[in-house]
């Protein structure tokens, strides 16, 4: 079989887009588990999650690391958060927070299984909630398929390290159904510009359609040295 390794625990196995198995044995949602050389991959399906979807349209740095501290809002039940649990490892943490009761209630499972992972039913909107749970974080990861996407990325800037990174999944038709798609992400870029540089921007098809994925940093506050 080969192996080319990506990113930080990403790799890909004969073509196919895989995460180290922090957790031996175990799959989370129904994904196929591949042993090499001593070594337990899980596959990583990119009609599953954007974020595979991104690593395999050509998303050119992943801050997710061994050992990042992520903020994940709109974690559902936890399929992509799952994989972000595996790149960050044991040293890593992975904070997911979600609304629904019921993707609340399957991803419960899911963490406990794995000690990185931490569970939070609550709005994104309300930072204050969860901000106690972690001093600061290396990355936040959005997928919230909401109107105020923005607004709820911009106040989550303020548990983000400086320089830190956001990954986010831009759904138009759920900011403005009316609109054409291309002014949805430039009006959501420019609501943004004053917490984060854009990095990267990447569409998400063939995987998922209506879909922008940007790739951000957060600005130094001004008058920082850098
Ligand atoms: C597209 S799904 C996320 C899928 C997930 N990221 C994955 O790849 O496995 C969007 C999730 O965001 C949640 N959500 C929507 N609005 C939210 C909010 N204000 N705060 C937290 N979660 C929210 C929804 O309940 C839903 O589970």
């Amino acid at each position: 079989m080969q192996v080319i390794r990506l990113f930080d625990g990403v790799y890909r196995l004969d073509g196919r887009l895989a995460t180290r198995n922090l957790v031996r044995g175990r799959s989370v949602y129904g994904e196929r588990l591949v042993e090499h050389e001593g070594v337990e991959y899980r596959l990583w399906n990119p009609y599953r999650s954007k974020l595979a979807s991104a690593i395999i349209n050509g998303l050119s740095e992943l801050g997710i690391k061994r050992g990042s501290k992520v903020l994940y809002l709109g974690a559902a039940t936890g399929t992509t958060a799952s994989h972000v649990s595996d790149i960050v490892g044991k040293e890593g943490i992975v904070c997911c927070v979600e609304i629904a009761e019921r993707s609340m209630r399957e991803l419960l499972k899911v963490c406990e299984s794995r000690p990185n992972m931490l569970p939070v039913l609550q709005d994104a909107r309300n930072v204050e909630a969860y901000a106690d749970a972690v001093k600061e974080y290396d990355v936040i990861y959005q997928d919230i398929a909401a109107r105020d996407q923005a607004e709820i990325l911009s106040v989550n800037a303020a548990l983000l390290k400086e320089g830190g990174f956001a990954y986010v999944a831009i759904k138009s038709q759920s900011i403005d159904v009316a609109r054409r798609p291309e002014l949805v992400y430039r009006e959501f870029m420019a609501s943004i510009e004053k917490r984060y540089d854009v990095l990267q921007t990447l569409p998400l098809v063939p995987f998922t359609k209506m879909h922008l994925f940007a790739a951000l940093r957060k600005k130094r506050e001004q008058g920082q040295a850098i």
